[in-house]
């Protein structure tokens, strides 16, 4: 008795609406999983993992999430499937043309990172058209990982600074911490590049190429449920968690 009333009391733990972090990045992982237990194909689970994205988007912006940086489809995803891959570039225009107006009413605005260049046309014009669509507004930045590897953003980045050196630019000396993030894909999300807390959802304790530089620093949250079963509640105990760490950054507990 005593035990059950000690583990509520734990799990009661409310949310401080003060202290939401910022940035949060999601390792959206489980859809192929979720699918799978209900003898579905995979991609039944991509679409089903979508309406946890519009979920999660609407919950995060209320809450006053500032970021919401979230992970869809990776440099190493093109391993999958040619039908696996060419449903999950559908995704994006099914996402976005119902979609957007929702986003708009919540002052959302949409941001991407990775080469989207590499997508197929009808997907990047939806992406490129939720970007224009939404450039106005001022709440919480949507930042979608499309096509995205954070080895490749380094190697960009690493390439940017080193044709800088080269044209005189800029001196060796010049290359500091600051530079290497503002010529990183995150730059555009400004003062909040860095995530406050990453999430992973599905039970696996991996990074899998996200965000390695903007990390450093990040609190981790490793959840079991699969992306399509991640809902508000969830995204709560994520947030409540993450509000009982205490973060050092390599100093003391009370400078
Ligand atoms: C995450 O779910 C979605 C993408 C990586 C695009 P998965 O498709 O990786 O699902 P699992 O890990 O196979 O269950
Ligand atoms: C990471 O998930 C990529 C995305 C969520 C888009 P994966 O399912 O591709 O990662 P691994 O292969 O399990 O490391
Ligand atoms: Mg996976």
């Amino acid at each position: 008795m005593f035990g059950k009333k000690e583990v509520s009391s734990t799990s009661d733990a409310k949310l401080d609406l003060n202290r939401i972090p910022n940035h949060i990045a999601i390792i959206m992982d489980g859809n192929g999983r979720w699918a799978q237990k209900r003898h579905l194909p995979r991609v039944a689970g991509h679409k089903q993992g979508m309406q946890t994205v519009k979920t999660v988007t609407i919950a995060a912006s209320e809450l006053g999430v500032k970021v919401l940086s979230l992970y869809a489809f990776s440099t190493e995803n093109w391993k999958r499937p040619s039908s696996e891959v060419n449903y999950l570039m559908q995704l994006p225009i099914k996402f976005f043309s119902t979609f957007v107006p929702d986003l708009v009413k919540h002052n959302v605005r949409v941001t991407v990172m990775g080469d989207i260049t590499k997508l197929p046309q009808g997907t990047q014009k939806a992406v490129n058209d939720a970007i224009a669509d939404t450039a106005d507004c001022t709440g919480m930045i949507l930042n979608f990982a499309l096509n995205y590897g954070s080895r490749d953003e380094i190697v960009r980045a690493t390439k940017q600074i080193a044709s800088k050196v080269l044209a005189g630019e800029i001196s060796t000396e010049q290359i500091n911490e600051q530079l290497l993030s503002e010529n990183m894909m995150s730059s555009r999300l400004g003062p909040f590049a860095d995530p406050d807390l990453l999430i992973r959802t599905s039970g696996e304790e991996r990074i899998s190429n996200f965000m390695l530089w903007q990390i450093a620093y990040s609190e981790l949250e490793f959840t079991d449920v699969y992306w399509p079963d991640f809902d508000r509640h969830s995204l709560e105990t994520a947030i409540i968690n993450f509000q009982s760490r205490h973060r050092r950054y390599g100093g003391l507990k009370n400078n």
